[in-house]
Parts: C-alpha cells; structure tokens; sequence
C-alpha cells in the first residue's frame, strides 16, 4: 500500500513546481466563488469545533484540485494523508489509514473515481458514521470486527465526476467544479510565479503565455519555465511578449493555445473523418492515445473553447476548428 506525498505521483515538472503552489486560500487565484465558499465552510466547521464536510473537488487536471486539498487542511490546522483511488489495494489499507488519523484531519484520495469496488464499500461508513466494519478470518470462523474512527475529513479529487458512483457521490455533502481560469487570472498566476522563481516577466509576456495556457494554471507554470530556458539561452534572461512568442512557437503551441496534441485530433476529426462524428474508440485508435487521455486532458479544453462537440454519435468538428485550421468546412465546399 502507498500513501504518498503527491510529488510521486506527478511529473517532473511538478517536483519542482511544489513551491509555485498557494499555501493559503487568500494567495489562491481565481476561482472566486469556491473560495467564498470554502471560507463559509471552513470558519462554521472551526467554530462548532467539527471536521469540515466532506468535500468532492472535479476538474480537468492542472486546475488545483490537489492545492486546494493542501490549502483546506493547511486552514483546519490539521494533517493531511494523501493517497488515490489506484494506490489503495485492499480495505485493509484503507482502514490502516483511517484508523491512524487524528480527530479533523483531511484524508486526500486523488483520482477517487477509480476506488476499487471492495474499498469503496468499506469508505462509505467510514464517511457517514466514522466507522468501519472488517472482516477478520475466513469461511466460517470470519468474524466481523466494528472499529470507531476518529472523525475526519474526507476530500476526494477526480477528473472524471461522471465516474464516481452515484452512492460514493452522495456522500459528499460538498461538490466543487473548479472551471478553467480567465486569461486576467492566469496572467497573474504567471507573474506571481516569475516573481517566486526570480523570472523578471514583462505584462505583455506574461500575456502571451496565459493566453496560450489552456486555461490552466499548470500548463501556465510549465510555459512559464520552458520559456525561461528560452529566454536565457537566446535572449537576456527577460521574458517580454517577443520572446515569449518565440519560445512558444518553438513548442508548437498556437494562438489559441492549441497544442500538438489538439492539433492532432482536429487533424483526424476533419482530415480523416470528413468533420465526424467519430467515436472515442476510433480517436483513440487513430491517434494512438490513451481514452482517458484523450476524454479527461485533451477535449475538455477543445469543447470549452468550441472547436468540438460530442453528440451522441460521437465528436463532431466545429466550424471554428475549421477556421482554425485553415480549411472550408463541408457545407462551404458544396459551393467549391
Ligand atoms: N488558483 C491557483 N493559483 C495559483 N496557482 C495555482 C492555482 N491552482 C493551481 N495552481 C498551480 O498549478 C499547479 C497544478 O495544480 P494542482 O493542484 O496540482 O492541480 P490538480 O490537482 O487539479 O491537477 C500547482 O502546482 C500550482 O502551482
Ligand atoms: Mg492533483
């Protein structure tokens, strides 16, 4: 079993991003309405002296859902065990875990939509009544054995909400949908980073690599230190909007922010289907890339911002992805 600091589990780039991450809920950007939210939650928990209610934090990845769960225990004055859905094997894990946490503490479970079945079935008492029911032995000496659990906070992280069972869903009292950022926030994630990592970044530069971020905060810190190389390499070690235009153009990424990836589904949606619809299995086939990948990293952003949409038999084309590309839609070339 493996309860880790979520450092393991993520990329490289976020090893070194650890301290570009908001270590209170004033320094988070953005995502006004979750914080107002949170702050209500969190002092009423505090006074009456409770642990906060469970919490369900959804979004495509990068958008802070991992911060967020460091930030709520960080304000509770509590632990925070970290975990996710694959790394918990059996329920015995799990009730080494909770039976191990302090009265308050936050148990994190990233990727919760992937719980296996025989786990989440002993965590659904566990977050409704602070109890578990194992089962000790096997065949007929089993007995079953009652433990009480510290009451404790349980946050559960997902990219995929539709995932996540309905009884598992259900006991969240608290859902947060964290959206992708405003242009204006990610600029300000950009140069509040610049400014940890000793970076001087003009506003236009800045500009220029949140508009082409995805949206995302992650993405944003990551544009932010390849342009850095960039900048200290070919330039002055100065980001300005030259530069920073540059450095992005070298990594392919466009104006809208579309990468190669993207530019890889649009290219089959349009070159290769004729605009679709095209099913998930068949995007995934053509372009040799994981489903997940594909549902929970590339096409939120892609629907988001219009350039797809899903019916139900399957992804279409929009007429902005063919603008985007250059090229007529097929309505347009009827007129050819
Ligand atoms: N609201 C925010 N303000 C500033 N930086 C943020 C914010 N949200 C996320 N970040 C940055 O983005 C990175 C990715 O966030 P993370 O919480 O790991 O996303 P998730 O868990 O949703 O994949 C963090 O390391 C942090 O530096
Ligand atoms: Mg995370």
């Amino acid at each position: 079993m493996r309860t880790e600091r979520i450092a393991e589990f993520e990329s490289e780039d976020e090893q070194l991003a650890v301290n570009l991450r908001p270590s209170t809920l004033d320094e988070v950007i953005g995502q006004e309405e979750t914080k107002e939210k949170l702050r209500i939650y969190l002092a009423a928990a505090k006074n009456r002296e409770e642990p906060l209610d469970h919490v369900l934090l959804q979004s495509p990845p990068g958008l802070g859902k991992t911060t967020l769960a460091q930030i709520i225990a960080g304000e509770l004055g509590v632990d925070i065990r970290i975990s996710s859905g694959p790394a918990i094997e059996k329920a015995g894990d799990l009730a080494s875990i909770l039976t191990n946490m302090q009265p308050h503490d936050v148990f994190f479970i990233d990727e919760i939509h992937r719980l296996r079945r025989n786990v989440e079935e002993i965590l659904y008492p566990a977050m409704e009544d602070y109890k578990i029911d194992i089962i000790l032995g096997e065949g007929p000496n089993a007995q079953s054995l009652r433990i009480d659990l510290p009451p404790f906070t349980l946050i559960g992280a997902t990219t995929r909400a539709g995932l996540i069972s309905a009884p598992m869903r259900d006991r969240f009292e608290v859902s947060f949908r964290l959206g992708f950022y405003k242009m204006e926030d990610l600029r300000t994630i950009i140069i509040r980073a610049g400014r940890i990592l000793g970076i001087e970044v003009s506003e236009e530069g800045a500009a220029e690599l949140a508009k082409r971020a995805r949206g995302t905060p992650r993405i944003a810190n990551r544009l932010l230190r390849r342009t850095r190389d960039y900048a200290e390499v070919r330039g002055d070690g100065h980001i300005d909007r030259e530069i920073a235009c540059r450095s992005l153009d070298l990594l392919r990424i466009d104006e809208a922010g579309l990468d190669e990836m993207d530019h890889a589904v649009l290219d089959v949606l349009i070159n290769k289907f004729g605009g679709g619809p095209v099913g998930l299995e068949t995007l995934s086939a053509s372009l040799s890339e994981e489903r997940d990948t594909i549902t929970d990293v590339v096409e939120p952003y892609l629907l988001q911002e219009g350039f797809i949409q899903r019916t139900p038999q399957g992804r279409i084309a929009t007429d902005r992805a063919y603008a985007h590309l250059g090229k007529k839609t097929s309505e347009n070339r009827l007129f050819d």
